[in-house]
């Protein structure tokens, strides 16, 4: 088991290059079983839930090769298992993206439940009544999905929530349905357009991008691929913070400035001076403390919830106190106790937090528990007084490509031990 230890105090300056995004990568690499051909994909990030994927996919019958650094070639034209296992899909949600368009492609998936996760319940019944509606028969026994259908119906689905793995997974199913699908209150992150741009190119006729409704005109097959992943919008968002938590300057490079508006808009409030290119963005805080910001959570294009704890970590030592609502996830909080135990001031009371900020933390040993809230421990012990020690750094390596080194670049005392 792999531990993180950070001696906080050096302000970040430098550049850093952001990766491909993870919640685009997973659900064009499931997207990939609908395709006659090989589907060539870049920019991929090196994640344990990108190397989930692969595993979960080869088990099926998808052949697949590392044709660079970051360019897979995968073939998942002809499976041989309709089976989405328990033993992998426990380690990661987004397994659930197998079920569409297996169920689209060859009639017929057996999928395990994802269960629950620390962040929440994450039910996925969302997934399983727009299935129904476009005429799948689908039968949940012993901890299995089990989904058929000889023809998919196109036809009109009403999300009343906003899910962006329910949206993909129809929007999967719905490319080689017979007829038309429109989708009410469909999701609007990047990552969904980002699978309609790669589900266009491999010749689904899917319109209304970047809006919440969305129409899916089904074809008889689609073909393979060359996609580009679109940059990780959260992984870049993470080291702004990084900047303007230790009052220094940071310059995220790959980016896509439009995709990050409601983060950007709250790092401006906090005190930081931005400035962007079309695929850069610099935060220059000139060594200030930053000023505490309110945050509230919500579907894009409002505040992402995957960067909630982060900005959690910059009001516990901002000036000011703020208060932080959480509107997706019933128990994104896991940080709080943890950054209460470097010294935070903050007072969880449902899905609220009252945050006063401190003038320092004190580094401590810390234990992470879910993707971001690792990261905002890693935030905390990058300006806390003294060592900080993270523990079960195999949470963070789920959506953060060495990140330890990336934060070497940028001055950090940070390194990764037994
Ligand atoms: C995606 O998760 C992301 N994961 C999450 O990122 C992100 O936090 C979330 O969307 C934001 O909404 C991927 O894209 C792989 P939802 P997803 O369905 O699709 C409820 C990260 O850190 N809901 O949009 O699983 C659900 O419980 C991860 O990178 C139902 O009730 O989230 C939640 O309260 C964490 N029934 C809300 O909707 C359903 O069938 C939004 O969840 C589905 C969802």
């Amino acid at each position: 088991m792999y531990k993180l230890e950070i001696i906080g105090g050096p302000k970040l300056n430098g550049e850093v290059k952001i990766s491909g995004s993870k919640n685009s990568s997973l659900p064009i690499l499931f997207a990939s079983i609908l395709a006659s051909g090989e589907v060539h994909i870049n920019n991929t990030p090196h994640l344990s839930d990108v190397s989930t994927t692969l595993r979960l996919l080869m088990e099926m019958g998808s052949e697949f090769m590392l044709e660079s650094d970051n360019s897979i070639v995968i073939n998942s034209s002809s499976l041989k298992s309709l089976e989405a296992k328990y033993d992998l899909v426990k380690t990661m949600r987004a397994s659930i993206l197998a079920l569409g368009p297996t169920l689209a492609k060859y009639g017929k998936a057996k999928v395990s439940l994802p269960g629950g996760c620390a962040i929440g319940s994450r039910p996925v019944n969302l997934h399983l009544k727009a299935l129904e509606e476009l005429g799948a028969k689908i039968e949940v026994k012993a901890g299995y999905i089990y989904a058929e259908a000889k023809e998919l119906i196109g036809t009109k689905i009403y999300f009343d929530q906003r899910s962006v793995t329910a949206t993909e997974n129809i929007l999967m199913a719905a490319t080689l349905a017979k007829g038309k699908t429109t989708i009410y209150n469909a999701a609007q992150e990047p990552e969904v357009s980002d699978l309609i741009n790669c589900l266009n190119a491999m010749g689904a006729k899917i319109t209304g991008f970047g809006t919440s409704t969305l129409e899916i005109e089904g074809v008889g097959n689609l073909s393979g691929v060359a996609y580009s992943i679109c940059p990780d919008r959260i992984e870049a968002g993470t080291y702004l913070l990084a900047g303007a938590i230790t009052r220094g300057k940071v310059t995220v490079k790959n980016v896509k400035p439009e995709s990050m508006r409601s983060t950007i808009g709250k790092l401006i409030e906090t005190g930081a001076h931005i400035s962007s290119t079309s695929d850069s963005i610099t935060l220059d805080m000139k060594g200030e403390r930053p000023k505490a910001v309110d945050i509230k959570t919500g579907a894009y294009p409002n505040f992402p919830t995957d960067m909630q704890a982060q900005f959690t970590a910059l009001n516990a030592v901002a000036s000011g106190s703020s208060i932080i609502t959480e509107t997706i996830f019933e128990n994104r909080f896991m940080h709080i106790p943890e950054l209460i135990r470097m010294g935070a001031d903050l007072n969880l009371d449902g899905h609220t937090v009252y945050c006063k900020g401190v003038k320092y933390l004190n580094g401590a040993n810390l234990m992470a528990t879910d993707l971001r809230a690792s990261a905002s421990l890693v935030l905390a012990g990058l300006v806390a007084e003294g060592k900080t020690v993270i523990d079960r750094v195999y949470h963070l390596d789920r959506g953060y490509e060495t990140i330890e080194e990336k934060l070497k670049i940028l001055g950090a005392n940070i390194e990764r031990v037994q």
